[in-house]
């Protein structure tokens, strides 16, 4: 069996992130290997770490670049106690949390992109995607929280096509970076951040997340099941979804893809 090398800061916890880290060289999507632990009753605060994925994916149905040595991808279990419609907002709870910890190595140049995009000098360096396991008799079972960071990843490693919008934290601060020791933060961060959430609610998640926006005051495009709206951001409601303001007036976006106008091409 491999080397777990993030055994080091599994904290044993119950309940708290990081209290059993699953490590393994290789799986398909650390997404599916999370989804069979928790079908076997693994507990909140589980976290499933990868050395490489055949088959990361992505929102919207695209594929995460996962290769191996260099990145993280990781899935933490949560059980949060909260509707089916809330889940969404987990995912920008999780950027804050990201966003922190990313701050420790790559500090002021990080920022977030509504709705899961983490940026570093304006460029993608990491993703989240939340997804709802639901069950007949208790409804929302567990959440899925998918998480991939670019940390050591070399501007060669970047597959063509994403060059002029990824980067990773090597690239973008010139210096390597300690894989355990940022996980560890990012488990620290994710931890408060998810459980101020469970008590105070979603309101001082979003002041933070508002204050690391990328986009609140720009113009951007946003394609939202099929429909193109241009507007400028004006924010995130309390339910996490964007704030657009348009000639015909306000618009309320909760998912989409947006293009900031003038950066790149697509997301
Ligand atoms: C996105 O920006 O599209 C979200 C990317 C999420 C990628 C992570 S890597 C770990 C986990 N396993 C997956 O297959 N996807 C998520």
């Amino acid at each position: 069996m491999a080397r777990n090398p993030y055994a080091e800061i599994e904290n044993g916890q119950p309940g708290r992130i990081g209290c059993l880290i699953h490590y393994v060289e290789e799986t398909s999507s650390t997404q599916e290997l999370a989804r069979s632990l928790a079908a076997q009753g693994a507990p909140q605060g589980t976290v499933v770490i990868a050395e490489r994925q055949s088959a990361g994916r992505g929102r919207m149905g695209r594929g995460w670049h996962s290769p191996p040595g260099v990145n993280l991808y990781m899935t933490v279990i949560l059980r949060p106690r909260i509707s089916l419609a809330e889940v969404a907002r987990l995912s920008l709870v999780a950027g804050v949390a990201v966003a922190e910890a990313m701050e420790t190595v790559a500090p002021g140049i990080v920022s977030l992109k509504w709705p899961n995009d983490v940026w570093l000098n304006g460029r993608k360096a990491g993703g989240i995607i939340a997804e709802a396991v639901t069950d007949a008799k208790s409804g929302l079972s567990c959440v899925l929280l998918g998480i991939g960071l670019n940390v050591n990843l070399s501007a060669e490693q970047i597959p063509p096509e994403l060059r002029s919008r990824a980067t990773s934290v090597l690239i973008a601060t010139g210096r390597p970076c300690e894989r355990v020791a940022l996980a560890n933060s990012l488990f620290l961060r994710l931890d408060s951040r998810y459980m101020e959430t469970e008590t105070r609610g979603f309101a001082a998640v979003r002041e933070a997340w508002e204050r690391y926006s990328a986009l609140t005051g720009k113009r951007v495009t946003v394609v939202e099941a099929g429909t193109r709206h241009s507007g400028v951001v004006a924010g995130i409601d309390p339910d996490g979804a964007l704030l657009l303001d348009c000639e015909a007036g306000r618009q309320r976006i909760v998912a989409g893809d947006v293009t900031l106008e003038g950066a790149y091409d697509r997301d």
